[in-house]
């Protein structure tokens, strides 16, 4: 591989809005922090709100302060720093010329687009038409790209005609999760899982993405994509993908991409039966999560409305190591509880010799995967229960924690940002953990095909109530193929 030579500025787009508040200034902030921006590294935060340099800072500094410890009044001088403040309209004629001048000496720019995706083709361009795009420029992009494939293809083009795909670093935050880079460790890292990581020994797969938080404010944005869009089309296959992939050569971008983009290939289409047999959709009403009344999704939009904002359906992949296998997948909004959970589920033993009393409690093995609320993996195995019993042995599920991250989740211990990491590696090139155009349009193809099958079949969501787990119709979905969802 090339050596890739590190960024020398962080542009930050839209730095005055809300993903810069909630998560970027942050992470950018504990990556000064932790050591990992060279001492001329520059950020340069940019949006259309006309601001002076102070004024950001008192913006900037109220953002980080919002998370938990009090920061390093030494590392926090340091980091303002590097931080200049720059007000231009990029979507106007002429509107970088701010910038350009702001960027003056800046050798390998990164460009951070935390800006609403109808903006990235006017911004790209005038980046580009700017002077702004040369080859040691890369830029960073959120999800949403596109609705459906053919809107994902012409925003990939219009990219791909000022960034080469080498230098255009897609962002899917769940990539940038510890858990998520755990399963790489845990997969290639030891060699006792990979033999069993099939369909000889795997039943199903359980995948899950549950919120307590509704749609809210964002209405304006959910409401044309849905659950099935906004988490499944991206996160959720995602880490799908990661579970079903093959051992890739090794870490290099394409060589992990390239095994991430088979798998998609692999899953087989939707068809109009399989609309009503294998999948649900849901939209929550008003009900009561963690003890708070709250209204439905339609009261917060205003209007009635066919937006989903649950999703459950099994998706198959059609290859020698997963046939037969299904993955069960579910997200929803206003769920009792959070939790993001991958649950591989093995196969039961072949034969029990234990008496009746002990079968009965002799559960298959599984191996869960927590990324929220908390961060660990778990396998669990079945053992004799202590002590002594009539009867014959009693048998007892043993849940073995496999995981370090639990311990670093001790007093005064941070959890990490996963935008920390992929800001790290887009500042080094690193697109490992970046998602390349082929994959974000191979899950398009397919959710694509589940939205037209939703279509040709007429299923509407089905109301739930908020704080439950989705329509009842769920639970019917994975009980139709004999299997519970993991709790
Ligand atoms: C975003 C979605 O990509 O992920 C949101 O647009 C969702 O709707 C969020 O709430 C969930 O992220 P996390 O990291 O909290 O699981």
């Amino acid at each position: 591989m090339p050596q890739t030579l590190a960024a020398d500025a962080l542009v930050l787009l839209g730095a005055t809005g809300d993903l810069a508040r909630r998560m970027l200034l942050a992470s950018l902030f504990y990556l000064d922090a932790d050591g990992f921006l060279a001492a001329d590294f520059r950020i340069v935060a940019t949006a259309r709100t006309t601001l002076d340099r102070e004024s950001f800072l008192t913006q900037a500094r109220a953002a980080i302060d919002e998370r938990l410890e009090p920061i390093d009044a030494t590392v926090w001088g340091r980091f303002a720093n590097r931080i200049t403040y720059v007000s231009a309209d990029l979507a106007k004629p002429g509107g970088a010329a701010p910038l350009a001048e702001a960027l003056a000496g800046v050798q390998r720019p990164v460009f951070f687009l935390a800006i609403s995706p109808s903006l990235y083709i006017p911004v790209v361009n005038a980046l580009g038409e700017a002077g702004l795009a040369g080859p040691g420029a890369r830029i960073i992009l959120e999800k949403p790209i596109g609705r459906d494939l053919e809107t994902s293809r012409q925003i990939n083009d219009a990219i791909g005609a000022v960034f080469s795909e080498e230098r255009t670093f897609r962002i899917d935050h769940y990539l940038g999760k510890e858990t998520v880079q755990n399963l790489l460790a845990l997969r290639f890292a030891n060699a006792i899982f990979e033999p069993l990581w099939n369909n000889l020994t795997i039943d199903h797969v359980q995948i899950t993405v549950a919120e307590t938080g509704g749609v809210g404010a964002r209405w304006p944005y959910y409401d044309e994509y849905g659950a099935l869009r906004d988490m499944l089309q991206n996160h959720m296959l995602q880490l799908l993908c990661l579970v079903a992939m093959e051992p890739p050569a090794d870490l290099a971008p394409d060589s992990v991409r390239n095994e991430k983009v088979k798998v998609l290939r692999s899953l087989r289409r939707f068809t109009r039966v399989d609309a009503a047999e294998r999948s649900v959709r849901g939209q929550y009403g008003p009900g009561v999560v963690a003890g708070e009344t709250v209204t439905g999704y339609e009261a917060e939009r205003g209007q009635p409305t066919g937006t989903e904002t649950f999703v459950a359906l099994r998706a198959d992949i059609d290859n020698w190591r997963w046939a037969g296998v299904p993955f069960f997948l579910r997200t929803g909004k206003r769920m009792p509880e959070k939790r993001t959970q991958i649950a591989l589920q093995f196969k039961p033993v072949p034969h029990s010799i234990f008496g009746q009393a002990s079968t009965q409690d002799l559960a298959p093995n599984r191996l869960v995967i927590d990324l929220q609320p908390d961060e660990d993996i778990k396998l669990t195995l079945m053992n004799k229960a202590p002590g002594l019993h009539q009867g014959g042995m009693r048998l007892q599920s043993l849940p073995l924690s496999l995981s370090l991250l639990k311990t670093f989740e001790g007093p005064g211990a941070r959890r990490q940002i996963a935008y920390e990491r992929l800001i790290l590696d887009a500042i080094g090139g690193d697109a490992t953990l970046f998602v390349r155009r082929d994959e974000v349009e191979e899950a398009w193809r397919w959710v694509d095909g589940v939205a037209e099958a939703w279509a040709e079949a007429r299923i509407a969501p089905k109301p739930y109530p908020a704080g439950s787990w989705g329509p009842p119709g769920a639970f019917g979905l994975i009980e139709r193929f004999g299997r519970d969802w993991s709790d």
